[in-house]
C-alpha cells in the first residue's frame, strides 16, 4: 500500500521503507511513552510488527504508527506519532485511518493506550474500554 496525500505527503506500509534511526530518535527522545527505548528493541519491535504505516515527506519519515495482532481477536495500536512541525494538518488522522479502517484488521478488535489524544481516536469508534476489558499493570 501507497497512498499519496498530495503536497509530496504519502502514506506506505513497506516495513523496508521505515527510517528506524528517525523512528527511534522521535519514540526515545520526544514521546511520553518509549523514553529511552534503546535503538534495537525499536529495530526489532519494526521487524516483529504485523503492520507499519509511515508517513513521509519525499525521503523524511514524518510519521509512524505500528500494530500488532494476533489476527484474530485483538490488535493493538502503538507508537503513534507525526513530527511536530507536520501537525495539525490531517496527517494524524490519515495515519490512524489507514492503519484501522483500511488495513487488513479493519474488521477485528482495536485496544490502545493514550494520554492525551482521544479525540483522534474517537474519529475512529475507539471509545472508553467496556466493563469486560481488564487491565494488569506493571509495578512501579
Ligand atoms: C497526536 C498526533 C499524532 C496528531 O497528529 P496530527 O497530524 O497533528 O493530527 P491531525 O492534524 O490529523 O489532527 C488530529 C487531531 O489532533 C489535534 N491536533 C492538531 N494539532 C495538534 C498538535 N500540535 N498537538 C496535539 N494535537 C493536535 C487536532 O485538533 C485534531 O483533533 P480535532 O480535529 O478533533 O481538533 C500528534 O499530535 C503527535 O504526534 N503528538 C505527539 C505524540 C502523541 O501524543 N501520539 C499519540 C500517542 S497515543
Amino acid at each position: 500500500m501507497r497512498r499519496s496525500l498530495g503536497k509530496g505527503l504519502e502514506l506506505d506500509d513497506d516495513p523496508a521503507r521505515i527510517d528506524v534511526a528517525a523512528v527511534h530518535d522521535f519514540l526515545a527522545n520526544q514521546s511520553y511513552w518509549a523514553e529511552g527505548r534503546p535503538y534495537d528493541v525499536v529495530e526489532r519491535l519494526v521487524r516483529e510488527a504485523q503492520r507499519v504505516v509511515g508517513a513521509y515527506d519525499g525521503g523524511r519519515q514524518v510519521g509512524f504508527a505500528r500494530a500488532f495482532t494476533d489476527g484474530v481477536s485483538l490488535v493493538y495500536l502503538a507508537d503513534v506519532y507525526v513530527l511536530p512541525e507536520y501537525r495539525g494538518r490531517g496527517l494524524g488522522v490519515e495515519l490512524v485511518r489507514e492503519m484501522v479502517e483500511r488495513g487488513p484488521y479493519a474488521d477485528i478488535r482495536w485496544v490502545l493506550h493514550t494520554r492525551d489524544a482521544h479525540r483522534l481516536y474517537g474519529k475512529f469508534r475507539f471509545d472508553r474500554p467496556s466493563e469486560r476489558l481488564m487491565e494488569r499493570y506493571h509495578r512501579g
